[in-house]
């Protein structure tokens, strides 16, 4: 798979001067967040939720590090998607799948793939905040602070990035890049 022309790469490859945040880094910031995570809930179990879609290869790196510290971890998914955006502060938040476990009397973490203007997380927080949780806490792999429309404070956040687009390692442009393994950026 070296030194192949970039003209014969898929549709899906990137040039690299749009990289912002390569696959290594990204695993060790997740080991760094995980080790962090790992000392706060020390001798806890953690049902972990995932935000389909983009968070989908995220929480597969973030469960199986978190397990290597002798969590006991439960997984599960919910889809959300935003619609009737008139403006980006009056976007609403719609649940298309919803989890199957029961979160009563459990310490959850909610896992998303990026914060932008907050609408998603925030929705999703209230969502299960009101079934009787033990404990709840968020966690996003990317950060967009500049786009923020809704205040919401994030417990554990992987990267800053700027106000620009971003694909790969889960996250789309119109359902394209999620497979790439880095995080770039796209015009
Ligand atoms: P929100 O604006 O914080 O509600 O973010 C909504 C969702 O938009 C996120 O969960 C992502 O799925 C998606 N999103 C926001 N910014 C980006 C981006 O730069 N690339 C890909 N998806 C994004
Ligand atoms: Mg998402």
């Amino acid at each position: 798979m070296n030194n192949i022309p970039e003209s014969q790469l898929g549709e899906d490859s990137l040039s690299t001067e749009k990289l912002i945040i390569s696959a290594l880094e990204i695993q060790h910031r997740i080991s760094e967040l995980t080790n962090q995570i790992g000392a706060d809930y020390e001798g806890k179990d953690i049902l972990v939720i995932a935000v389909l879609k983009g968070a989908f290869m995220f929480a597969a790196d973030f469960v199986r590090r978190l397990q290597k510290l002798g969590l006991n971890i439960e997984i599960d998914f919910i889809k959300a998607s935003s619609y009737g955006a008139q403006t980006e502060s009056s976007k609403e938040v719609r649940i298309d799948l919803d989890i199957t476990s029961s979160v009563s009397d459990k310490n959850v973490l909610l896992l998303d793939d990026i914060i932008d203007t907050g609408h998603t997380i925030s929705f999703l927080y209230q969502h299960l905040k009101s079934q009787s949780v033990k404990s709840l806490s968020t966690c996003v792999l990317l950060d967009k602070p500049n786009r923020r429309t809704v205040e919401f404070q994030v417990d554990y956040i992987g990267f800053e990035v700027p106000d620009l687009f971003v694909v790969g390692y889960g996250l789309d442009y119109n359902e394209r890049f999620r497979c790439l393994p880095d995080i770039s950026h796209i015009d």
